[in-house]
């Protein structure tokens, strides 16, 4: 069945059973500090307008402001890994015993969040690294533009899990003339290192929600690393690509976010897959510890 909750993820987390998902792909706030939002703009004719277009026509430039506001979210933490810290244990409990999990980071915290992974799964259970390499946006000229994300693959088991290599798509090779016609054809199997563009701003692929992943990244690690019939958990859902990759393929879905306004867009976006949408309610707090929170510092608050 594919399930879209609402919530915060860590209250549905706890609700699941040990043993129960084989592939968990999470894409949690990089902690960059911004509040993550798309700004969408519309270009006006306007002979008074502060843009020349085609032909010296004039244009202006207005920012539409619902679709700004609506499905952006904060992305700054006093206490980064304190937040994710108990979703990564409940996740490592909920993986089956074949089972992996794809955390999605940046360069900003990824040493952080591998040290913590190799504590929660154990270092022997940490199988590769994937690079997402990508070459959009503006251009840094103070130092290399930063254009990757990093993708850590870690599995229940060190030696026993599902790894479909012969399900992958295949990449041209770079010297086709130096393999022959038909492995150059068929292409090779892609290694740790995983060129693919950015869900394009203008293209059909694009939800308008802000941080999308392109449904190529999550159709090869769904295809991969389970079979039709698994369920595929993502407990930061966001626009909901995981479960566009999953029913795709055959999987079952389990999407969790606790924004509003990205449960719409997955709702859009996966009717034909007649998910069912629940609320996770929240968690109660005992008056003392409600007491307690009101009162501690700022600095020393964490999101959990
Ligand atoms: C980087 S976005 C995910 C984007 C997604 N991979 C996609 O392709 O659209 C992170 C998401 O985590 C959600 N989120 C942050 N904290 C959460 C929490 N405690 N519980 C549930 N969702 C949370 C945010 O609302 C946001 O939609």
């Amino acid at each position: 069945m594919n399930r879209i909750v609402q919530g915060d993820n860590l209250t549905v987390l706890q609700s699941l059973a040990a043993a129960s998902v084989e592939l968990i792909y999470v894409d949690p706030p990089f902690n960059t500090g911004k509040r993550q939002s798309r700004t969408q703009m519309k270009t006006i004719r306007d002979e008074a307008g502060d843009r020349v277009g085609f032909g010296g026509r004039r244009y202006r430039t207005e920012v539409l402001e619902q679709q700004n506001g609506g499905t952006g979210y904060g992305d700054r933490f006093d206490d980064f890994l304190g937040f994710l810290r108990p979703r990564l244990v409940e996740a490592h409990r909920i993986l089956s015993p074949t089972g992996s999990l794809f955390f999605h980071i940046d360069y900003r915290e990824v040493h952080y969040c591998k040290v913590m992974l190799d504590e929660i799964f154990g270092r022997e259970c940490f199988q590769n690294e994937i690079i997402w390499a990508y070459d959009y946006g503006a251009r840094a000229t103070k130092r290399w533009p930063a254009k990757h994300d990093n993708i850590l693959w870690y599995t229940r088991d060190p030696k026993r899990y599902t790894f479909n290599l012969n399900e992958s798509d295949r990449i041209p090779y770079m010297a086709p003339g130096l393999v022959g016609a038909t492995k150059a054809a068929r292409g090779k199997t892609p290694t740790d290192v995983w060129w693919h563009t950015i869900v394009s701003p203008t293209g059909k692929e694009k939800t308008g929600y802000a941080t999308q992943k392109p449904l190529g990244i999550l159709e090869r690690i769904v295809r991969v690393h389970s079979n039709p019939g698994d369920t595929v958990l993502d407990f930061f859902a966001g626009s909901g690509t995981t479960g566009a990759a999953a029913a795709r393929h055959d999987r079952s879905f389990l999407l969790v976010d606790e924004s509003a306004a990205a449960i719409a867009v997955m709702e859009k976006r996966l009717t034909a897959y007649a998910p069912r949408r629940e609320d996770m309610p929240l968690p109660r707090v005992k008056k003392t510890e409600a007491r307690r929170s009101t009162r501690a510092p700022a600095s020393r608050r964490s999101r959990q």
